[in-house]
C-alpha cells in the first residue's frame, strides 16, 4: 500500500521499490514515529482540526499497533516503503475513516525529521550513559593507583615518570568532554520539526509550541525549509561520536602495547581475551583490537554524510534517507564499543611491579637531575648539558641515574651532594609534582574528589 497512488497509472518497478524503500531500517524508529503521530493528533483535537472522537480513535489504534509491534503480534514487512507508511495503512485498517485524517497538515518530510531527531535523542542519552559507566570504572582505578608508579611516554618513549592513575586521569578528561559535546549537541538540536510541512509549513492552525511541549523539546523549529533539511545535529552527532571513538582507540592502542610481551604492564581478564586457532601460547587482545578498527567505520559515517549534505538544494531531497543507516550502524557501534572496552577495562589486572621498574629504568628521572642542579643554581641550559654526558655515561655503563656513585656525580658537577638520591628517587619525581594537573599524589587525591563530585552529579 502506497501513500501516493493517485497520482500514478502504473505499478512501481519492484526494484525500484526495494531501491527506494527504507522500511527495513527506519522500524527501528517505529515507537518515535507512533509518539509523534500521537502528539500530532492531540494538537489536531485541540486546534478543532478534528473531532475529540476521531483523536481517541486514532490514539487508541496507534497505542494498540504500538503493543502488538512490541510483542511480535505485529511483523513490520518490507512491502511498504517506510515506517510511516507501515504505521497509517495499519491504523487505517484498524479503525477505518478517522484513521485517514492522522497525516492531517503534516509531511513524511517533517515527520521523518521528527524520528530521527526523537530516536538519537534517545540514543544519545543512552550513550551517555555507557560514558558515565566508562568514567567510574576509570575514577575506580585511579583511586587504587594514585601510588603506582610507571614511565609517561612522549614518542612512546620513556620521558618522566608518572602514576597509573595520573594515566587514567587523561582518559578521565577525554571521556568526560565527549559526555559533555553530547549535552550541547541535545541542548542544541531540541527543536521540534513538527508542524513544518513538507518544506513550507501549512495552512491550518497548527499549535507547533503545543506538539513541541508534548514531545518534551524546547520549542518549535524557525524555519520550515530548514527544518525538514536540516541534518546538521546528525553531522555533530557523528562528529562527537567519531571523537569518542578516536578516544577509544587511542586508549586501545595503549591497551594492545602494555599486553604485548615486551611490555607486559597489564594481563587481561581471559574471559576479555581471545586465543589462536593455532599457537596455543597466545592471548590475544581482540577486543582493543576491534575497537581500533571500527573507529574507522565511524569516521566513514561522518564523512559519507557530510558528503550527501554538501551538494542539496533546500529543502527536503530523498538523498537524506541516507543518513539513517550511517547514524545507526555508528550509533550501534559506538554503544558496543564502549559497553565492551568498560568491561575488558575493569576486569584487567595492572602489573604494578612491572610498572614500577619500567619507570626506573629508562631514565625518567632525568629532568629532576636537570631540575637538581637547577635548585642548586646552575642556569637549566647548562644543567640540561651535564645531565645529557651523565645519561651517556650511564647507557655506556648499563646501569640507572640512581646507581651512580656521589664521586662519579661530582666528575660531572662539584653542585651534587648526597642528598641527590633522594632527589631523584621514583617516589619524589612523582609526588614533589602536586600542582593541579600533575601526577603528585596530593594533586591526585584533589582530582580524585572532583571526579567523585562530577559522577555524583
Ligand atoms: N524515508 C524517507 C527519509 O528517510 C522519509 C521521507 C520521505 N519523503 C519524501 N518526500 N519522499 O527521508
Amino acid at each position: 500500500m502506497k501513500l501516493w497512488g493517485g497520482r500514478f497509472t502504473k505499478e512501481t518497478n519492484q526494484l525500484v521499490h526495494n531501491f527506494n524503500a527504507s522500511i527495513s531500517f527506519d522500524q527501528r524508529f517505529y515507537k518515535q514515529d507512533i509518539e509523534g503521530s500521537i502528539a500530532h493528533v492531540t494538537m489536531l483535537a485541540k486546534q478543532a482540526i478534528i473531532s475529540e472522537e476521531e483523536k481517541e480513535l486514532i490514539i487508541k489504534g496507534l497505542n494498540q499497533i504500538k503493543k502488538d509491534i512490541d510483542n511480535g503480534d505485529l511483523v513490520i514487512d518490507d512491502s511498504y516503503e517506510d515506517i510511516h507508511s507501515f504505521v497509517e495503512a495499519h491504523l487505517i485498517d484498524r479503525i477505518g475513516e478517522a484513521g485517514k485524517k492522522l497525516h492531517t497538515g503534516r509531511s513524511r518530510n517533517d515527520q521523518v525529521a521528527l524520528d530521527m531527531k526523537l530516536y538519537t535523542r534517545d540514543e544519545i542519552n543512552e550513550i551517555d550513559g555507557l560514558l558515565k559507566d566508562l568514567l567510574f570504572t576509570l575514577n575506580e582505578i585511579m583511586k587504587s593507583n594514585i601510588d603506582t608508579f610507571m614511565p609517561g611516554f612522549t614518542h612512546l618513549q620513556k620521558a618522566q615518570p608518572v602514576t597509573l592513575a595520573h594515566h587514567m586521569g587523561a582518559y578521565f578528561e577525554m571521556f568526560k568532554r565527549d559526555r559533555s559535546r553530547l549535552s550541547d549537541i541535545a541542548k542544541r538540536m531540541n527543536l521540534s520539526p513538527l508542524g513544518s510541512g513538507a518544506l513550507a509549513g501549512t495552512t491550518y492552525p497548527l499549535d507547533r509550541n503545543l506538539t513541541a511541549q508534548l514531545l518534551g523539546f524546547d520549542g518549535p523549529t524557525i524555519n520550515s525549509m530548514d527544518s525538514v533539511s536540516d541534518r546538521d545535529y546528525l553531522i555533530e552527532l557523528l562528529s562527537a561520536l567519531s571523537t569518542i571513538m578516536m578516544h577509544l582507540s587511542r586508549f586501545s592502542e595503549e591497551i594492545i602495547i602494555w599486553n604485548s610481551n615486551d611490555y607486559g604492564f597489564v594481563e587481561l581478564d581471559d574471559a576479555y581475551s581471545t586465543g589462536s586457532s593455532i599457537m596455543p601460547q597466545k592471548k590475544n587482545p581482540d577486543i582493543a583490537e576491534l575497537v581500533r578498527g571500527k573507529t574507522g567505520r565511524v569516521y566513514g559515517a561522518l564523512i559519507s554524510l557530510l558528503t550527501t549534505m554538501k551538494g542539496l538544494p533546500l529543502a527536503y531531497n530523498k538523498d537524506m534517507q541516507e543518513d539513517k543507516e550511517l547514524t545507526f550502524d555508528a550509533i550501534d557501534t559506538v554503544k558496543g564499543c564502549i559497553a565492551l572496552f568498560t568491561g575488558m577495562l575493569s576486569t584487567i589486572q595492572f602489573n604494578k611491579t612491572e610498572l614500577e621498574n619500567s619507570a626506573k629504568n629508562g631514565f625518567t628521572n632525568a629532568t629532576d637531575v636537570a631540575d637538581y642542579l637547577v635548585n642548586k643554581g646552575l642556569p637549566f641550559r647548562d644543567a640540561h648539558g651535564i645531565v645529557g654526558q651523565l645519561v651517556l655515561y650511564c647507557i655506556d655503563k648499563n646501569i640507572s641515574l640512581e646507581d651512580v656513585s656521589l664521586t662519579k656525580y661530582q666528575e660531572f658537577s662539584e653542585k651534587f651532594e648526597a642528598d641527590i638520591y633522594d632527589a631523584i628517587s621514583l617516589t619524589s619525581c612523582v609526588n614533589k609534582r602536586n600542582i593541579i594537573g600533575a601526577p603528585g599524589q596530593e594533586a591526585m587525591q584533589e582530582v580524585i574528589q572532583m571526579n567523585e563530585l562530577y559522577l555524583n552529579s
